[in-house]
This record gives C-alpha cells, sequence and structure tokens, in this order.
C-alpha cells in the first residue's frame, strides 16, 4: 500500500493536553511546522518546547476555538508563512452524568455541541478554501466511537461526535474530485484527563500516544474512519458508520 508522504505543516486543536499533545509531539520533527491551538498557553508552551527539541518549529495559539474570529487570525497568519498542509480537529471536551448523578443541563450541553461540533465545523471552514485553491491538504476530525455507539451518560457529547462523523464522512465524498482528504478518527477510551472525568470502567483503554500512532497511521492510508480499539471484544467497527452518497439534490 502507498502512503502519503509526512504532513510538514499542521495545525493542531486541542493541542495543550491529551491526544492532542501526543499527535503534535509524534509529528514534530526537523522541517516541520506547527500551530499549536488550545486554551492554556502554559501547557500549550509545555508542549511545544518539547516539538522544538525535536527540531519542529512551532507557534502557539492560546485561543478558545469558539472564538472563530481569533481562530481565524491565527490560522490565516500561519498560514501566510507556512502553508498549511494537515489540519488536525481534535479539541473537545466532555460533560454528562456527574459523580452525583446529575445529568448535563441546557447550558452544559449547548457547550459540549458548541466546542465539539460547531466550533470544529468553523475551524474547517477557515483551512478549507485555501487547500482548495492550493488542490491539496488533509483534514482529521477526531470525533469518538460514541460517535457510533452513543453513551447514555453523555447525550449532547454523543450527539457531537455522531455530527462530527456524519460531517466528516459527507465532506469527504464531498471533495472526492480534489486532493484534499478528510478522514475521521473514533477512539475508544484513551488516558488522558477527559477519560478520567468518566464515571465506570474504561474496556479497553489505551494510552495517548497509541491513540496518536493509531491516527497518523489511519492518515497515511487515508482511512475514512479511523476506529480503534478492534477485536473480538468490541463490537463496534468501522463499517457501522454512516456512508455518505454522492448525488444532488437530496
Ligand atoms: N480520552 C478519551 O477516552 C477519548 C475517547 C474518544 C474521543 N476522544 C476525543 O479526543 C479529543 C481529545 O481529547 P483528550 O482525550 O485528549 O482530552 P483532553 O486531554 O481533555 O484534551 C482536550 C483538549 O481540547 C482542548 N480544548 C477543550 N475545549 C477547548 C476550547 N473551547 N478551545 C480550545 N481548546 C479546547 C483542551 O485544551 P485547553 O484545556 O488548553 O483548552 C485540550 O487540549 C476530544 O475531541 C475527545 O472528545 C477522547
Amino acid at each position: 500500500m502507498r502512503h502519503a508522504p509526512a504532513p510538514r505543516a499542521i495545525a493542531i486543536t486541542g493541542a495543550s493536553s491529551g491526544i492532542g499533545a501526543a499527535l503534535s509531539r509524534r509529528l514534530a520533527g526537523p522541517g516541520c511546522s506547527l500551530a499549536l491551538i488550545g486554551r492554556d498557553a502554559d501547557r500549550l508552551e509545555r508542549v511545544a518546547q518539547d516539538c522544538r527539541a525535536k527540531g519542529a518549529s512551532c507557534r502557539i495559539g492560546p485561543i478558545d476555538i469558539r472564538d472563530t474570529a481569533r481562530l481565524s487570525d491565527f490560522l490565516d497568519s500561519f498560514d501566510r508563512e507556512q502553508p498549511l498542509d494537515t489540519f488536525i480537529s481534535n479539541a473537545g471536551i466532555l460533560d454528562g452524568r456527574h459523580a452525583d448523578q446529575t445529568l448535563e443541563d441546557g447550558d452544559a450541553a449547548r457547550r459540549v455541541l458548541e466546542t465539539n461540533l460547531l466550533a470544529a465545523v468553523d475551524a474547517v471552514h477557515i483551512v478549507l478554501p485555501k487547500m482548495r485553491q492550493r488542490g491539496q491538504g488533509g483534514i482529521v476530525l477526531v470525533a469518538s466511537l460514541a460517535a457510533l455507539v452513543p453513551l447514555p451518560d453523555a447525550p449532547a457529547y454523543s450527539a457531537s461526535k455522531a455530527g462530527l462523523l456524519s460531517y466528516g464522512l459527507a465532506l469527504r465524498d464531498a471533495l472526492a474530485g480534489e486532493r484534499i482528504k478528510v478522514v475521521v478518527a473514533c477512539p475508544g477510551y484513551v488516558s488522558t484527563a477527559m477519560a478520567d472525568i468518566h464515571i465506570g470502567s474504561r474496556p479497553g483503554e489505551i494510552s495517548a500516544d497509541a491513540a496518536a500512532r493509531l491516527i497518523l497511521r489511519g492518515l497515511g492510508r487515508n482511512q475514512p474512519v479511523i476506529g480503534f480499539p478492534t477485536g473480538p471484544r468490541f463490537h463496534v467497527d468501522a463499517s457501522a458508520a454512516p456512508r455518505a452518497r454522492s448525488g444532488k439534490g437530496r
């Protein structure tokens, strides 16, 4: 199987911790430019230092991704210096059932949908026109296995991830005639600050670095849905994902 060349100019949201930080560290190397986005400047800077030590050049963007204007300024300015070849939309939050058994309220549900779905779609629309002009690019949307198997303890989170998966698959087909690939990652449990919020067992949990490796392998293979873990204990596989159908006017 032929693999795509390694990306050289990459923007990653949610790079300050967990999977995003692991992706950043894995991608870092000589000749690679990274735009690292998250709200916490100190944590972003620590990730950036690790990446610079591996030879990458890094710019941090301490931005709430729901602030589309600031995100747009930051990404546009990065793109002017280093034409983006890959955008990884990874930032996300989890709410749902709390330790006292109360379920997310309306404000929390809105915050989850705004961050995980609407801000991710807005971000795609910031980077996509430039990729289309150049006739190349890659977009990774980090959704979740919850997109395929909704979590009763996290209704808005499950909806946000199902929306992102569906959006990504439709966008992938919409751009099929252009040299822009869109892949959607659907991780199961990954050992990060977010997983620590989850109440209950976390079967098949893997490290953030292992998740980052699988996501980048899937991107290199241009896999439409990068779902993991797989195996007999996990009855969900990527073939359960909805499929976009080409055709206009529907
Ligand atoms: N861990 C799991 O088991 C698991 C499973 C399936 C899918 N995922 C998905 O994987 C992605 C990464 O999560 P993770 O597990 O690595 O959790 P994490 O360690 O909590 O990381 C979440 C990242 O998102 C950033 N973020 C959150 N809200 C943001 C906002 N409004 N603006 C900018 N950045 C924001 C956080 O940065 P700041 O705090 O600095 O803003 C942080 O860097 C998420 O989309 C998550 O839904 C995780």
